[in-house]
């Protein structure tokens, strides 16, 4: 190329999630039975949707204009569907236009971060769901700048962390919350998220929030979303139906942006982001036009209310298989389905393994794991998913020098799911004895 063609960014975009699937079905076609554990796809894993849902689907793709573009911001009725059940609450108060529809949140983070200033820069979590590390460093053209989530205390944001990387990193002007959280399953407690709307107030940043999980709580805990406690500070919460329908494949999310009247730099940002959609015209018509009737049907609650309570009994199985573990630190999950596991310092080396009974498949893995600079954890994630099939994601694949993995809590079958840490608890053991 006569030309660099290479965006600034082009390095900074991976996702090690989807990667490793590459991997498993290498190995699946060698023989190994494959325990997919690495995507959060209840669908995938046999989530059925219920036929009302389905009936209510069905009966819009009866009428003609679901088949129509839809208005940039998204179809209005359910703009203010969402508007109200948000003003409801009594925290801030939004009107329909403060709402804009994506094709699904992947669509509306790489757009909010695409926006911004490319000097500017918003402080993530650390470990951190890759799609937002990826698109604010890709934005950026350089690493990300993080902070903290602190295995020692529940996977909560280190507010002292936080604050310093704001302090002493001028170009941070926004700070991204996921809650609850992917990859730890972490759900976060009022006075943490006062603490971190209290330093966005401080130092005069924005706040993004992402609640795609934000009625997927369990084990008792209790949080709040963005709307009730950002008072005066410019703000964006992030939701959609991808887990909570669970619809992931309707490719459908919103922003709801708050006081965006309060800062006339914040208002044009925010119209950058509606003008981007527009210049792509709209998104998916079909989903919006859903939302209203699947959230207000009289089935919507029980049904919702049933998964919580089978992600609650599978996150004290997965808890209850490793938490005495020696080598390992593990919390458990209390929000979202997804449990993070973390290797204790010191015990991984690039001598590590498990036996592998099938030669071509040994073969595979030791390719794999051959390489400089491989990550331990990712050693030890193929090593799991050659000898066992079951499959999870490294750890230092979610931006963060910890080295662990990250499994799913959506098997549906409880025994199945039990195998399955029972499992992954003998390869721990037996893998740091090797
Ligand atoms: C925290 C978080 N935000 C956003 C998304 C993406 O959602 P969507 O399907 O709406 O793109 C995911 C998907 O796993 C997620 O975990």
């Amino acid at each position: 190329m006569r030309t660099d063609i290479l965006h600034i960014g082009a390095g900074e975009l991976t996702y090690e999630i989807r990667n490793i699937v590459n991997v498993g079905e290498k190995l699946q076609k060698l023989g190994t039975k494959v325990y997919w554990e690495n995507i959060g796809d209840p669908i995938a894993k046999g989530e059925q949707i219920p036929a009302w849902m389905k009936k209510v689907v069905a009966d819009l793709v009866m009428e003609d204009a679901t088949y129509g573009y839809c208005p940039t911001r998204g179809i209005l009725e359910t703009r203010e569907f969402i508007a109200a059940e948000t003003n409801k609450r009594g925290g801030a108060q939004i009107g329909p236009d403060d709402i804009i529809f994506f094709n699904g949140l992947g669509d509306a983070i790489s757009k909010v971060f695409g926006f911004l200033r490319r000097t500017a820069r918003v402080v993530v979590p650390s470990p951190s769901y890759t799609t937002h590390s990826s698109a604010e460093a890709a934005h950026a053209g350089d690493r990300p700048v993080s902070y903290r989530l602190d295995p020692n205390n529940n996977w909560y944001p280190d507010l002292d962390d936080l604050e310093k990387r704001i302090k002493y990193n001028p170009a941070v002007a926004g700070i991204l919350i996921i809650n609850p959280d992917n990859p730890t399953g972490a759900v976060y407690p009022e006075h943490i998220l006062r603490g971190m709307v209290a330093l966005a107030r401080k130092y005069d940043l924005f706040v993004i929030c992402d609640e795609v999980y934000q009625n997927i709580i369990y084990n008792g805990q209790k949080t709040l979303p963005l709307s009730d406690l950002i008072g005066e500070v410019p703000g964006i919460a992030m939701r959609g139906i991808s887990k909570e329908m669970p619809w992931p494949g309707s490719r459908c999310g919103w922003i709801e942006v708050y006081n965006a009247d309060k800062d006339p730099m914040f208002a044009k940002y925010v119209a950058s982001v509606l003008n981007a959609k527009m210049v792509e015209v709209c998104s998916t018509t079909l989903p919006q036009k859903a939302i209203p009737a699947l959230l207000s049907h009289p089935q919507y609650l029980p049904y919702l209310r049933e998964r919580i309570a089978r992600y609650e009994r599978m996150s004290n199985i997965a808890y209850d298989a490793l938490k005495n573990l020696d080598g390992i630190q593990v919390n458990r999950t209390n929000g979202a389905f997804y449990m993070s596991v973390v290797f204790k310092d010191g015990v991984l080396n690039d001598r590590q393994s498990l036996p592998i009974d099938n030669p071509e498949v040994r073969a595979q893995v030791e390719k794999l794991v051959g390489g400089a600079n491989v990550a331990f954890d990712k050693r030890f994630v193929y090593y799991l998913l050659g000898a066992t099939g079951v499959c999870v994601v490294p750890l230092s694949s979610f931006a963060t020098e910890l080295q662990g993995f990250r499994v799913t809590l959506l098997e549906r079958d409880e025994e199945r799911f039990a195998k399955i840490f029972r499992i992954i608890a003998e390869g721990i053991t037996h893998y740091l004895n090797s």
